[in-house]
């Protein structure tokens, strides 16, 4: 399983990479906006950071606008793919970009048949928010469980996004279901290596190593 880090923090996306874990970058305007900096210099520097792909998310709500938003984020570098809401306008800009050889990333993804629609338009990338699911009682694991099923069904390649993703369990049954990719915020990375009894055994180590003469 492939691991983004979902940050538009420069700071947390050097740290992650020199941990040679991370794979690729998820943005979003509410991530951009807590970084209190101008957008396009701001996803000039992300993408120069790493290879992998980097999400950036369109704004506008007219096909025609989220287009032109598209094709100026995607001039940027090769790594950018473009995240597009999934609505009728989106499927639209999907298709649009898809043709013109433009990597996509459908976010907002809450349903199954939302998932197969925006791969049947040619998106690169879904992005389910399971988090935000069971924010509000539901099963977010079930939704990505669905998808990947109907997927492998139909041989789609579009890949799947665990997005939303708020702690360890979900990282493991992301793992367990055969998504493409999660998609963790930075604070996430530190919880999915803590364990309790690595930390005992590291003092033992520790305290045992005190009585060794070296
Ligand atoms: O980037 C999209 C998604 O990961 C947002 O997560 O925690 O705001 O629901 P959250």
């Amino acid at each position: 399983m492939k691991i983004f880090l979902d940050t538009a923090s420069i700071v947390e996306i050097k740290k992650g990479l020199a941990y040679g874990i991370i794979d690729g970058v998820t943005t979003n305007p509410s991530l951009v906006a807590k970084e209190g900096r101008e957008f396009l210099p701001l996803v000039r520097e992300i993408t120069a950071l790493l290879p992998g792909p980097v999400s950036i998310e369109v704004t506008a709500s007219d096909p025609e606008e989220m287009i032109a938003q598209a094709e100026t984020y995607a001039a940027i570098a090769a790594n950018v793919v473009i995240k597009v809401p999934i609505n009728l306008e989106g499927l639209q800009v999907v298709k649009a970009l898809s043709g013109r050889g433009i990597k996509t990333n459908v976010t907002l993804i809450f349903s199954p048949s939302q998932a197969l629609l925006a791969a049947k338009a040619g998106a690169t990338y879904v992005s389910p928010f399971v988090g935000r699911v069971d924010d509000i009682s539901g099963d977010g694991m079930a939704l990505v469980e669905d998808i990947a099923l109907i997927y492998d069904n139909y041989d789609i390649a579009t890949e799947i996004i665990v997005a939303s993703v708020r702690h360890p369990l979900h990282f493991v049954e992301a793992a367990r279901i055969g998504a493409d990719v999660a998609t963790i915020p930075f604070a996430t990375l530190a919880q999915l290596l803590h364990h309790p009894l690595t930390d005992a055994g590291m003092e033992r180590f520790l305290k045992d190593w005190e009585k060794v003469k070296h």
